[in-house]
């Protein structure tokens, strides 16, 4: 089987995880730099700010990078579920003064289109790996006229299987670990969901194309005993959110840095789908997971304004503090350096 690496075109076989919201260019500029492949995450992005990123990401680098979108189907908006999802936070909306009335519906993340595909034949990234299986054919065609490799996250085995029957270059097998949205997309049944070391060898031995590890790698013991597993390379988020190239938010990094972080869950009330952050009041109050939140992703709008005026008043108790279970190797550090220190103990082979 071909290299993680001579897939990828680049030195190490680490990819610096995509995270929507904590970065933009500078962090996959340092970390392609630094030998391994840097993302841009896409999914919240207009079509100008993609084309600022990609070309601002290409002026920084003449390595391989990732772009990453997510792939879902956009719900059709519903009013019945959006009065249930507004009545709960009702409460909140009152505590804060805000007056609902003026709160406007809306998607708030964007999956892969033909306008970006439009966008990134200009740059034809070298790789291009997607949230939430795969988008149309004809969509993920444009994505290999150009030679880019495709990658997508799979949370079971049935998903990896799924992924690799579509063609898919590398899959990235996603443990229940990692930080932000679960990329989980045959199933909503979140018992079918597993550990990274229980994912990962299972998928290794089910598959034939390489299998990237992702969630709770932290440190590079962690990257030696995914690579002891059959990793053919990694995927971290959460060790990069302290870096300085990232944009993770004060109050989001002073949660990371704290005992808070030890303690994370899956929720659903920021987005409508479940994903990992550290546990804050809304989450104990609500959920983690709640019923009344609307499908992924107009859960967004109706709790934006909350997290804006907690923010303001600098308390994160509205704020998706999206972490990993393993946030002990987040580091002040410049990513070309965390990038190093995960890598030091992989033995080139
Ligand atoms: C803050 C944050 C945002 C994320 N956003 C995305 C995203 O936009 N696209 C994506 O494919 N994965 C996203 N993820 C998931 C990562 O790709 C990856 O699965 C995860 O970071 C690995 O686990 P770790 O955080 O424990 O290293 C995000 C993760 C975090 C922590």
């Amino acid at each position: 089987m071909e290299s993680l690496q001579a897939l990828l075109g680049t030195r190490l076989p680490i990819i610096q995880a995509p995270m929507a919201g904590v970065q933009g260019h500078a962090l996959a500029v340092a970390v392609s730099n630094a030998g391994g492949v840097g993302s841009l995450p896409c999914a919240m992005l207009s079509e100008a700010a993609l084309q600022d990123e990609l070309s601002a990401l290409q002026a920084g680098t003449s390595h391989p990078y990732n772009v990453n979108f997510f792939s879902h189907t956009p719900p059709v908006p519903d009013q019945a579920r959006e009065t249930i999802w507004r009545d709960a936070l009702a409460p909140y909306y009152r505590e804060f003064d805000i007056d609902p009335a003026g709160i406007v519906a809306g998607p708030g993340r964007n999956p892969f289109s033909a306008g970006a595909a439009d966008i990134l034949e200009a740059f034809r990234p070298r790789v291009v790996s997607f949230h939430f299986g795969l988008p149309a054919p004809e969509l993920l065609a444009r994505v290999r006229a150009w030679g880019g490799k495709i990658l997508s996250s799979a949370t079971t085995v049935q998903e990896a299987l799924w992924l690799e029957a579509h063609g898919v270059d590398a899959i990235i097998a996603q443990g229940l670990e990692a930080g932000g949205h679960r990329g989980i997309f045959l199933s909503e049944d979140l018992s079918t969901q597993l550990g990274t070391f229980a994912l990962l060898p299972q998928v290794v031995r089910a598959v034939k194309v390489p299998v990237i590890a992702a969630g709770g790698i932290a440190d590079a013991d962690g990257v030696a005993a995914a690579m002891a597993l059959g990793a053919a390379g990694v995927q971290i988020g959460t060790a990069y959110m302290l870096c300085p190239e990232s944009t993770t938010s004060k109050l989001h990094r002073a949660a990371l840095a704290s005992d808070a972080a030890r303690h994370t869950a899956l929720t659903n009330l920021f987005t409508g789908r479940p994903a990992r952050g550290i546990v804050n009041r809304v989450m104990r109050e609500l959920g983690p997971l709640s019923q009344s939140a609307p499908e992924f992703p107009l859960a967004t709008s109706g709790i934006a304004p909350l997290r804006s005026k907690a923010e303001a008043l600098g308390n994160s108790d509205f704020s998706p503090l999206w972490s990993g279970q393993n946030a002990s190797g987040c580091k002040n550090l410049p990513a070309a350096e965390l990038t190093r220190e995960l890598m030091s103990k992989w033995n080139g082979i």
